[in-house]
């Protein structure tokens, strides 16, 4: 048991989420790729409770990517009907969890934005931990944004190109609100970051296993943060430097 291999008192504040293989596991079992979303669904709901019960401050999850569009029309409009099912704001009141939203989220359906935008506002005020779902995000469609908006205010005379710092691109991305992730783990045997917090990411340590993302359950992640907690965190420093486990944050404002 992992659980009890862990050192409570260095738990990942934020750990970010690549959920793959849903379809995988749906075609193991002999099951519809639909049914391999929905299994998805559950096992998030089910981390959730979990990463919470352990002290991580953030969850941040990739449900679909702006990539995702491309799938076929059947495959997108179940992905959609499932998040408008799964966007039960009981869920995020009943455990105190904070819902937000990162991405290009113009482009869901409207019924899905405002059951969304319902969960963001009811729930902006709980305190036991955040959970982030990237919808219709990518990397790359998040720095192109936050660069223009940049170069509007610069353009407006508002901020001089001499002031530009890695600050002032930490605070145009959508993920401003948030530390960056600690952690980031990646299911389903793929060992690539398809387009995911490359930014926020430059400093995160990296987990990928083969467990299709159904099947990750609270063992899975409790190895997860084990191995993280096996790692030393330089942030490019020396490793006398950071011996000192309570320096060991990049995030302390956070907290
Ligand atoms: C990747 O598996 C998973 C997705 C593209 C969708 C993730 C969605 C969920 C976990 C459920 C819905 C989420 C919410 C927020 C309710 P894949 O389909 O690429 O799997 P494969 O690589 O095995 O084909």
């Amino acid at each position: 048991m992992y659980k009890e291999l862990l050192d409570l008192n260095h738990i990942p504040q934020h750990i970010a989420i690549i959920m793959d293989g849903n379809g995988r596991w749906a075609k193991a079992k002999g099951k519809l790729r639909g049914e391999g979303h929905m299994a998805g669904a559950q096992a998030l709901h089910d981390l959730m409770i979990t990463v919470c019960n352990l002290g991580v401050k953030y969850l941040t999850v990739y449900a679909f990517s702006t990539e995702n569009w491309r799938r076929p029309d059947d495959e997108v409009n179940g992905l959609m009907k499932l998040l408008f099912k799964k966007l039960d704001i009981d869920i995020f009141m009943d455990n105190d969890i904070r819902f937000c939203v990162i991405g290009d989220t113009a482009r869901l359906p409207k019924d899905v934005q405002e059951r969304m935008n319902y969960c963001i506002s009811r729930s902006a005020n709980n305190q036991r931990g955040t959970l982030t779902v990237a919808l219709s995000y990518s990397s790359k469609w998040e720095i192109t944004e936050a660069t223009k908006k940049i170069a509007k205010q610069v353009k407006e005379g508002l901020l001089d190109v001499e002031d530009i710092t890695d600050e002032t691109i930490d605070k145009s991305l959508n993920t401003s609100f948030m530390p960056d992730p600690d952690l980031l783990i990646r299911t389903g045997g793929e060992v690539r970051l398809s387009n995911y917090l490359l930014w926020q990411c430059a400093y995160t340590e990296l987990y990928f296993c083969d467990t299709f993302w159904p099947d990750f359950d609270e063992e899975e992640l409790c190895k997860a943060i084990y191995d993280y907690q096996q790692r030393e965190r330089r942030f490019g420093k020396t490793s006398e430097q950071v011996t000192d486990h309570s320096e060991n944050h990049i995030n302390d404002e956070y907290k």
